[in-house]
């Protein structure tokens, strides 16, 4: 079974509850003939509610921007992934480099929350990277290796369509700086294998590994071209109704 792409638009920390009903709404309406692939929008948590409520009658996959290692509790500022399913959500985006590098995530403590998502039937998706440092200092591999062991420790899956890995370089974030197609590629075959070196390889083959880094609607096409590249994870480009639909209907 080829793995079905899957084109996905983070929001961060962008929008209030009515610009983010009205934009969910026209990417809607963009997405109404889509049937060979999935969107994914990623509102901020206050928006999650009000927007699952404007896409109830799409296919649109709404996702958190972060999800709590613990179902509830003392946890000033974290959500559970219990109330993200509650507002809608069926994914949530962990790891990110901005809750790493800003935020001073861990792997442990990513790991944590991708447990906690999986034994809530919210599908992870597990965000590496490398800085331009480590990359200049040819490390990049060393770092992602790292990065995806850690991440995915101790996790048992049944299937391949239960996770989801991006690969977002750190230098190509909001920089206008992409990744070139082979460079996505080779970095892209590379968690592959690594990925079949933790699961089985048939469970391996289902993963789907999203590039995301300065995504455009120029440079759209060529990426998804790209043998193990199976979506897009997209920041500044999502907020734009014209760019994004130009992404969910990449051509490749
Ligand atoms: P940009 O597309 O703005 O570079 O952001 C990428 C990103 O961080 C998506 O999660």
């Amino acid at each position: 079974m080829p793995r079905r792409p899957l084109l996905a638009g983070n929001w961060k920390m962008h929008l209030t509850i009515s610009e983010a009903k009205k934009l969910a709404s026209s990417i809607a309406q963009s997405a109404a003939d889509v049937q060979d692939r999935d969107v994914m929008i990623s509102p901020p948590f206050t928006a999650l509610a009000a927007v699952a409520e404007t896409l109830s009658d799409t296919n649109i996959i709404l996702a958190g921007q972060n999800a709590s290692w613990a179902a509830q509790g003392a946890f000033t500022g974290d959500i559970s992934p219990l109330m993200l399913k509650d507002a809608g959500c069926s994914m949530a985006i962990l790891g990110h480099s901005e809750r790493r590098h800003i935020f001073g995530e861990s792997n442990d403590m990513i790991n944590k929350r991708v447990q906690s998502c999986l034994s809530t039937d919210l599908v992870p998706i597990l965000c590496i990277g490398e800085t331009l440092e480590e990359r200049e200092a040819e490390n990049t591999f060393r770092v992602l290796d790292k990065q995806v062991r850690l991440g995915l420790k101790d996790v048992s899956l049944k299937t391949g369509n239960e996770i989801i890995v991006a690969y977002e370089p750190v230098w190509a974030i909001g920089t206008g700086k992409t990744a070139s197609a082979d460079q996505a590629q080779e970095v892209h075959a590379f968690v592959r294998n690594l990925l079949e070196d933790i699961f089985e390889k048939n469970i391996a083959t289902e993963i789907r590994i999203l590039y995301g880094g300065s995504v455009n609607a120029e440079n759209v096409d060529v990426l998804m071209a790209q043998k193990d590249v199976d979506g897009a994870l997209v920041g500044g480009a999502a907020l734009k109704t014209e760019s994004f639909d130009r992404i969910i209907h990449f051509q490749s």
